[in-house]
């Protein structure tokens, strides 16, 4: 991975190589950690974080369903990624904060050992390629099920619930496919390995709800406010497998993916991206970028000369 010169540790800045932990922290061997996935976009404005505040809440939320007491307020975090950006001189990034129960007590049950919080930022490209982005990808549903509301907690963004999404994502992956999606115990339709997804059906856009045993997606919020603000009819309600294979359309979207078309769904051709598709995701890459004024608040600005301001 591509290293920047600073990681923010616990309300430190310590340098990337010095980031480091003690073999028996608890998460290490439990999973015991939450986690966001954020990205800085370089705009006219300086380097600007999509739905930051969104995504700290999101954090706070999954930390406090899985006992994890946070000791940094949002407001603490927002202004130590400011910085964190700013010292590492990005313009552009991906963001990861985590949190997550270190070294001094093993067991299930281990309040006493210390809940670390840290903040990293690198460069980081598309997660399922630009081609996948500009010509679509394809896609396979897994053997693996989503996980299940009756032992975890799909909804929260939790590190050992990845395991989940990994074992589906290497399946695809082993069987020749771009990204894997996931069904529930019933069979229904709940998201992608780490995106959500809609479909296109006779012109509405459909994606299954907060109930579906999914990850409560900032994109996918932002792309349902997107998609109605153009004036199409969202409807979020439960999708059956076979729906995907003759939907229109088709696509996925997280932070780490953007929105990212299916061309493909085990093995039935939708053809390439669709209409609907292509007019979403180009406004939703403006929202990103800072060239969509009616959606400039969901950009948090960092505080620096930016890039594209500095050469100007
Ligand atoms: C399992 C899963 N679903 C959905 C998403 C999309 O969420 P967001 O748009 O908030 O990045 C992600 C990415 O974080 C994810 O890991």
């Amino acid at each position: 991975m591509d290293k920047s010169e600073w990681i923010w540790m616990n309300g430190e800045f310590v340098a990337w190589d010095d980031a480091q932990v003690h073999v028996l922290s608890h998460g290490l061997h439990y999973g015991t950690g939450v986690f966001e996935g954020i990205r800085c976009y370089e705009t006219e404005k300086g380097p600007a974080v999509f739905r930051h505040r969104e995504h700290l809440e999101r954090l706070k939320t999954s930390a406090r369903l899985y006992y994890l007491p946070l000791e940094h307020s949002t407001d603490e975090l927002r202004e130590a990624t400011h910085e964190l950006i700013r010292r590492n001189e990005l313009h552009s990034c991906y963001i990861r904060p985590l949190a997550f129960r270190g070294y001094g007590e093993m067991g299930l049950f281990a309040k006493d050992a210390p809940v670390e919080v840290t903040i990293a930022v690198w460069p980081w490209g598309a997660y399922l390629g630009d081609e996948g982005k500009q010509n679509g990808i394809r896609a396979k549903v897994s053997s693996w099920r989503r996980v299940s509301p009756a032992g975890l907690i799909p909804g929260a963004k939790a590190s050992g619930q990845y395991l989940n999404s990994i074992l589906a994502k290497t399946e695809s992956h082993n069987a020749g496919y771009d990204e894997a999606i996931l069904l529930d115990e019933a069979g229904h339709v709940c998201e992608g390995s780490g995106e959500n997804i809609f479909i296109v059906r006779d012109g509405q856009l459909i994606t299954p709800p907060y109930t579906a045993s999914i990850l409560d997606g900032i994109s996918r919020r932002s792309i349902i406010q997107i998609a109605r603000d153009l004036g199409y009819t969202v409807v979020e309600r439960e999708v059956a497998r076979a729906e995907l294979y003759v939907a229109d359309e088709m696509f996925l979207c997280g932070t780490a993916a953007e929105l990212v078309p299916v061309r493909e769904i085990d093995d039935h051709d939708l053809g390439g991206p669709g209409e609907i598709t292509k007019v979403v995701q180009a406004k939703f890459e403006d929202a990103l970028h800072g060239r969509a004024q009616e959606y400039a608040k969901w950009l948090d600005v960092v505080d620096v000369p930016s890039k594209v301001a500095s050469e100007s």
